[in-house]
């Protein structure tokens, strides 16, 4: 089945993975012949929060296939800043597009506007809570550099409870056989209780590691994340934050103690979690994920633009009780209660 939206990794099968990823390697070796793929497409870019590699690489994506792109990087410039609401900008927006990408602070805003766009909706971050195109990105460095993977140790390190692109990675490590996780993360920043559930619904065998030089020697792949100091409540006070640094930074010497063929990767941008000399390093991939972030996406924007439109309104509204303050149902209060299986918020997957 065709999927219309990417709102999570659970959107994304392995037989809907092999695809995407099969169009982008035919993509990366026959440029020419996609070059008007997307001719007579608009995409419509909904930038709420700051972006660099997710926000160029979907425009990037978008002209490359042919096709145009409108939207905003700052919210201020619309008529959100007159107090409209997310379903109304979406709505609209719908109707002049043939594609949505957003990225927004508040968790589950994709998954809300989804709710009601009759276009194809592409999640590019929600608050600390997913960023799954980022996960295609990941995937397709990890299989154009080691060729497959599964039968892989993965190191996830830094920020895990914020940092969102962990989240959705993990949902994707568990289609492949033979994954092991290592958590590489300091208490105040552990991953959320809804990714540690999935991780044991799902059999993954994951394990603790205090300190990145202590796992780093048994990794097959390293996931570095930066500390998301704007995500936390009351700010994050800055010697908490050169304290986990400094056992959470990835060194050069770190990489001599590290196997020959280990892939590190990092979604960027980095503040001071990898030393620059690990640049010169073949192991470090993290260039090479930005750009593969680019092809990805325009296996992606091929896909779902050319799906037809779908006429998409809740039955009925309001009634959403999620009391997390950065879910999306905080302020867009008309919002339909959704609830997951385990009882979870179907917008932010806090417990309710
Ligand atoms: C990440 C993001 O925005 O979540 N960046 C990206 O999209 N490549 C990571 C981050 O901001 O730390």
């Amino acid at each position: 089945m065709k999927i219309r939206n990417l709102i999570s990794f659970d959107d994304i099968d392995p037989g809907r993975w092999e695809s995407l990823y099969t169009l982008c390697r035919d993509i990366m070796e026959r440029p020419a012949d996609y070059a008007g793929a997307c001719r007579g497409k608009l995409l419509a870019s909904l930038f709420f929060e700051a972006s660099t590699r997710t926000r160029f690489s979907f425009q990037a994506a978008m002209l490359r296939l042919g096709g145009g792109v409108f939207g905003f990087s700052n919210p201020n410039d619309t008529s959100i800043a007159k107090g409209e609401s997310l379903a109304d900008t979406i709505r609209m927006t719908a109707s002049y597009a043939d594609t949505i990408v957003m990225r927004t602070p508040q968790e589950g805003a994709a998954r809300a506007a989804a709710l009601y766009s009759e276009v194809p909706v592409i999640n590019a971050g929600d608050g600390g809570h997913h960023h799954p195109t980022q996960t295609l990105a990941d995937l397709t460095t990890i299989a154009m550099t080691r060729g497959k993977i599964g039968g892989v140790t993965v190191g996830l390190c830094g920020d895990l409870k914020y940092g969102r692109t962990v989240h959705p990675f993990v949902t994707a490590l568990a289609m492949f056989p033979g994954i092991k996780i290592c958590l590489i993360a300091p208490d105040e920043l552990k991953m959320p209780d809804y990714v540690m559930e999935l991780m044991r619904a799902r059999g993954i065998p994951h394990t603790e590691c205090a300190s990145l030089r202590e796992a780093v020697g048994s990794l097959d792949i390293l996931y570095m994340t930066r500390i998301q100091r704007e995500r936390f409540p009351n700010g994050f006070p800055s010697e908490s934050v050169d304290k986990i640094l400094s056992r959470y930074t990835l060194t050069a010497d770190d990489m001599r103690g590290a196997k020959r063929d280990l892939t590190v990767l990092h979604p960027l941008p980095r503040t001071g979690e990898v030393e620059r000399a690990v640049d010169r390093d073949p192991r470090a991939k993290y260039f090479e994920q930005a750009k593969y972030g680019m092809y990805i996406r325009m296996a992606l924007l091929l896909k779902f633009t050319s799906l037809p439109r779908e006429m998409r309104r809740p039955e009925r509204e309001g009634g959403s009780v999620c009391t997390n303050p950065v879910c999306v149902t905080s302020t867009e209060k008309y919002l339909p209660p959704l609830v997951t299986p385990d009882g979870n918020c179907g917008y932010c997957d806090r417990k309710l």
